[in-house]
Parts: structure tokens; sequence; C-alpha cells
């Protein structure tokens, strides 16, 4: 998550901090890719089993971001001294239950008092060499597919000031504390080597990560782009987190919108996501065997773009 990361380099390390990816890769053995990922945030619901359970999918989407597979977490926390312990017991049971349902193995973690409660997951993943997923390897003509609708930040920024209930936005906490398992087996089965998750820097940022790793440009198709219902007036009424704010800042100079991309749509698009969706830079050769699978599979997705050459974002209507 962080820009400016040391970076070390060395003849195993497959991935480093210069290409902002979702996690580490350091080559084992020839036939092994070792992946390391870090993730923990402060409390979005009220529910304290399912922050848990979002906070764990959230730190495991890494691993799958990457083309890999979870083996082993280990919990990261802080909670408040004076609160209530079985809160925390929720927290770290619906943290513990995400990593079984992943299939890999809860093996310790950590735990500080702090004020503010947060709670996280590092994870150790394995792939093979050749099945690692990369901000760097997309190519000119690759289309984007999205696996989960954006607008997450925005609707629990609305949750937190009151003006939606828990109750009203379940598909979305859904979406959220689900697994990018099943999307990510499909991208390794049919050979995708560019993508990455969604999360903290919003889609605008993460696509620009993707682009600049390759030297390559992103064409987003907004109209085709899925949103959680609400997300969209709740911007309109500039109901959002400043890290959208900050996220849009940050993508000024490097994205173009076409002028019937209204204000809140942009900011919008620079929404950061808890537990977003995959985004899989699939050769045209391949998206409809991807495609296949994906709805085989019950994966929702969308394609919303493609990669060309040049550099930045250019959001277009469709
Ligand atoms: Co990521
Ligand atoms: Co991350």
């Amino acid at each position: 998550m962080l820009r400016d990361v040391p970076c070390f380099s060395h003849p195993r390390l497959l991935i480093g901090g210069e290409t902002n990816d979702d996690a580490g890769v350091f080559l084992l053995t020839d036939e092994l890719a070792l992946i390391q990922t870090v993730d923990f945030f402060t409390p979005m619901v009220d529910d304290p089993y399912l922050f848990g359970a979002i906070a764990a999918a959230n730190a495991l989407s890494d691993i799958y971001a990457m083309g890999g597979r979870p083996l082993t977490a280990l919990n990261v926390a802080a909670f408040p001294a004076e609160e209530d312990k079985s809160l925390f017991a929720r927290v770290l049971q619906g943290g513990a239950d995400k990593v079984r349902e992943a299939g890999a193995l809860l093996v310790g973690g950590h735990t500080i008092a702090d004020d503010e409660p947060k709670y996280g997951l590092a994870v150790t993943g394995t792939a093979r060499p050749e099945e690692i997923i990369a901000n760097a390897n997309a190519a000119e003509g690759d289309l984007l597919f999205l696996t989960k609708p954006l607008g997450v930040g925005i609707i629990t920024t609305a949750l937190k000031s009151g003006e939606v209930e828990e109750a009203d936005i379940a598909p979305v906490l859904q979406a959220m504390a689900s697994l990018n398992n099943t999307a990510a087996r499909v991208m390794v089965e049919c050979g995708v080597k560019g993508g990455t998750d969604v999360t903290g820097f919003g889609l605008l940022g993460h696509v620009y990560e993707v682009a600049a790793a390759s030297s390559l440009a992103a064409e987003l198709w907004y109209t085709l782009i899925p949103i959680h219902p609400g997300a969209e007036e709740l911007a309109r009424r500039k109901v959002a987190p400043g890290g959208a704010y900050r996220n849009l800042r940050y993508m000024r100079d490097k994205v173009s919108f076409a002028p019937q991309i209204a204000e809140h749509q942009r900011l919008l698009l620079a929404d950061p996501q808890t537990s977003g969706g995959l985004l899989m830079c699939v050769p045209k050769p391949l998206a409809g065997r991807v495609e296949g699978e994906l709805e085989n599979a019950g994966v929702d997705y969308a394609i919303i773009g493609k990669m060309r050459s040049g550099s930045g974002i250019d959001v277009l209507p469709a």
C-alpha cells in the first residue's frame, strides 16, 4: 500500500516494491514461488464478526490477485484495553472462518492495545512461478475484467454517518466479505498474466498501477463499470470518504475524462474499495474462455475497458 517503500533487489526476488504489486514474490525453487502480503484496517461496519470476515477476505485477496493460493495466515490486531473482550473474539472468529473458507491455516498473530481497533492478516501463499500475475504483465489490446462492483467506500461512509443502515446494504457487505478465490482460479487456469485487485487507491489508481508498470495506457468505459446501487446518488450528494478525494487529486494529471463523465462519477472511480474485485488483463483470444469459465463458476464480472499503447487513463462513456 505504500508508494515509497525502500526497494530491495535479488536474483530470486521476482516481484519487490518497484511495481506497486499486491504482494512480494520470492522464488524458493524453480517450481515454487513464495507470495507474502499484509493488510489491516479500522472497522467499516458495526458487526464485529462481519468486520473480521471482510478484513480477512481483503488481506487474502492480495494472494489471489497475484495468481497464488493462500497457505498460512497471521492475525494482525489492535484492540482497546478497556473494551469488551468478547467483541474482539468475534472479530477474530470472523477472520478465522474466512481463512478456513480459503483453505488456509491460521498459525498465530500479534495483538497490541490501541484506542482505535484494527484487524487484518499477514498472509503467505504459493504459486508456480509461471502462474504469477503481475501489474507489469498487461499487454496492448488486453480487455479489463472486473469481478466486484465499485462504491464500497462511499456506501460504508454513508453507513458511518447513518444515511444507510447495515440491513439495507446486505449485498454490498456480502460482496466485501466474499473471497476472490474462484475468480483467481479461473484467471490462473485460463493463463491470464496481468492483473491486480481493486482496493485503497480506487479503480483509477489500480488501473494506473497496471498501466504504468506495463508501460501502457488504459481506456475505461464508464457505462459498463458495475456500481453498487445507491453509490452514484451518494457520490452526487458528496457522501464519500476523504480517500476518494485524495485518490482523485493524485490521479488528476494521469487521467483524462470525457466531458460526459460528471464530477461525482469521477469521484466514484477513485473511491477506495475494501475487499474489492479482481481486475484481470485478459488477452482477446482468451476472453471467450475466461467469460465462459467465470459464468460457469457463478462469478459476476464485467468487461470495463482495455489496455492500449500510450500512457495514463482515458475514461470514455462506453
Ligand atoms: Co491488492
Ligand atoms: Co494490498
